[in-house]
């Protein structure tokens, strides 16, 4: 059946991570969703702390995937053949630890497994305590995911869960969810 809507069709994966934020990730994954868009949803372990994958399984209606080991994974989709169909590969929330893993190329689990296998826009949304954030081996992990083409979407200043009133906050799932629009609006439709 075709979708209607701004994001019609379109293929998209939502990588989530160990962050309190994670539950703003449902929101992203709703939002997207309703505006048309095929959505697969891929945790790191710690995520699934935070948020049940049946919540993104539910919402997405397609397989959420966290274990790269687990059999079912092991046929299709895979980390590689999902993103032979991905248009854009969005991470909301990034955790500190993944952004590192960007940035120096790991891949040990299914998300950075999957991360190094792209061949369409990488956009990031990290979230953390403002210390972490502020942290120069932070930062200077977010220049060189920039520099390998990977967009940031900066945290924003709010309350934190630590109880500060910092930059760290994830970015507001209406702001993310525009910012995948703009992306996709400027690619155009593939095949
Ligand atoms: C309650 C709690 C909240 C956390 N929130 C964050 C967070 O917002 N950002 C972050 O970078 N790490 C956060 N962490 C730490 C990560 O969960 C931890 O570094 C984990 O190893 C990340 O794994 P992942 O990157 O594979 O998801 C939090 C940990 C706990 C226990």
């Amino acid at each position: 059946m075709k979708s209607h809507g701004s994001l019609a069709d379109r293929r998209i994966v939502v990588g989530v991570t160990g962050s309190i934020a994670a539950t703003k990730a449902a929101e992203v994954v709703s939002q997207l969703v309703q505006r048309g868009a095929q959505v697969h949803v891929v945790m790191t372990r710690a995520a699934t702390q935070f948020v049940g994958p049946l919540t993104f399984q539910t919402l997405a209606r397609t397989r959420v995937m966290v274990d790269p080991f687990d059999l079912e994974n092991v046929i299709d989709p895979t980390h590689v053949s999902l993103t032979d169909e991905a248009e854009l590969v969005l991470i909301a929330p990034a955790t500190a630890n993944v952004l590192a893993k960007i940035a120096h190329g790991m891949a040990d689990d299914m998300l950075t497994s999957l991360v190094l296998a792209i061949q369409c826009p990488l956009v990031i949304a990290p979230a953390m305590n403002d210390r972490m954030w502020s942290n120069k081996a932070v930062q200077a992990n977010v220049a060189r995911v920039r520099e390998l083409g990977a967009e940031i979407i900066e945290p924003e200043k709010g309350f934190l869960a630590c109880g500060t009133y910092a930059v760290g906050r994830l970015a507001e799932p209406a702001r993310i969810v525009a910012e995948v629009e703009k992306r996709l609006a400027h690619r155009g439709l593939r095949g």
